[in-house]
């Protein structure tokens, strides 16, 4: 038994020392000295020695296992600190290499236009309002003095979704729900997008943007229109912005004007952007057309108002000097990270 003793020793030094994982050790361990281990069964085999033989095996035997026990241990904490080491030199972290670069999302240019026309109309007093781009024919038409038969109908050619319902052509509609539910005085700008079956090229496309404003109050009259559109050239293109008021023709108002502001590029003298005249279309404006407020409940007695259309597309195009306007919703990348 003794010897037997000796050689389970002997195997299980060799076998820790060899033991190159965790894992392995673990094993070992259960192996020499779990429950079902060798040394476990020389102590049940203590039965068949004599008592005074019986104390003496008993102690080498715990003897045995204690030394096992302590030389698992060392060696397990050992291969524990090699994998630990192991993992953390994976680990390492190079901090010369270069940084992967972040992409950032910008605002499209449009919006960025739109955000410092908002910025204008907002420090002037006007509220920002929203409408919706599905129309009915009485809003988007009816209602601004345009009747079915009216041949200012065919001044903008539109996607008709069903007998009365349709994909707005101007935000001017957003006037009539504006005064349906607002008492004057009514300041507001409604901005959005458009939609006309226009032939698509560089200067057209069927979907467009429109800020509308609207100003209804006692005493309003064309000089308030100038002033307002003489402030806001001005702090959009920079001080020394001349503005034009030509006579022109829109149903809802009475009198009608197009504005035009001195161009950006080339100060009035004539270049390509303005095709030589020294000026830029930007809007359609008047004082609103009596009937107009007649039809949304407001004496025009009593209150008078203007209105404006400015066309965003075009104040972008001319801004950022971008000459197809398909560009502003391709989307390219490669064009929109330029802004
Ligand atoms: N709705 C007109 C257009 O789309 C512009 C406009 C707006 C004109 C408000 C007058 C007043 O052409």
């Amino acid at each position: 038994m003794k010897e037997k003793l000796e050689a389970i020793k002997n195997a299980a030094k060799e076998a820790v020392s060899a033991a190159f994982d965790e894992k392995e050790i673990e094993e070992l361990r259960v192996k020499y000295l779990g429950k079902k281990g060798e040394l476990t069964a020389i102590l049940k085999q203590m039965g068949s020695l004599s008592p005074e033989e019986r104390p003496k095996m008993g102690q080498m035997v715990n003897e045995a296992k204690a030394q096992l026990e302590e030389l698992i241990g060392k060696k397990a904490k050992e291969l524990k600190n090699a994998a630990t080491e192991l993992k953390l030199k994976a680990e390492t972290i190079d901090i010369t290499m270069p940084a992967k670069v972040k992409k950032v999302g910008k605002l499209h240019p449009l919006n960025t236009v739109l955000n410092d026309m908002i910025d204008i109309f907002q420090s002037m007093g006007f509220d920002v309002l929203d409408g919706p781009e599905v129309e009915t024919d009485h809003y988007n038409f009816e209602c601004l003095n345009v009747p079915a038969d009216h041949p200012a109908r065919d001044m903008q050619d539109t996607f008709y979704l069903g007998t009365n319902l349709l994909l707005r052509t101007q935000t001017s509609a957003a006037q009539i729900r504006t005064m349906e539910t607002r008492k004057p005085p009514i300041r507001v700008i409604c901005p959005g997008r458009v939609f006309r079956a226009d032939e698509v090229d560089a200067t057209h496309s069927p979907v467009f943007h429109q800020i509308e404003g609207l100003v209804v109050d006692k005493g309003i009259t064309m000089c308030d229109l100038k002033g307002v559109l003489e402030q806001f050239a001005r702090e959009i293109y920079g001080p020394d912005t001349k503005v034009k008021f030509r006579p022109s023709f829109f149903p809802f108002t009475e009198p009608s004007v197009e504005v035009d502001v001195t161009c950006s590029e080339c100060g009035g003298k004539g270049c390509r952007v303005c095709k030589g005249s020294g000026w830029i279309e930007i809007l359609g404006a008047g004082m609103v057309h009596p009937n107009v407020l007649k039809s949304c409940g407001i004496d025009p007695d009593v209150y008078s108002g203007f209105a404006f259309g400015i066309g965003l597309d075009r104040l972008t195009t001319t801004r950022y000097k971008i000459s197809d306007i398909r560009l502003l919703f391709e989307n390219d990348k490669r064009f929109l990270d330029q802004f």
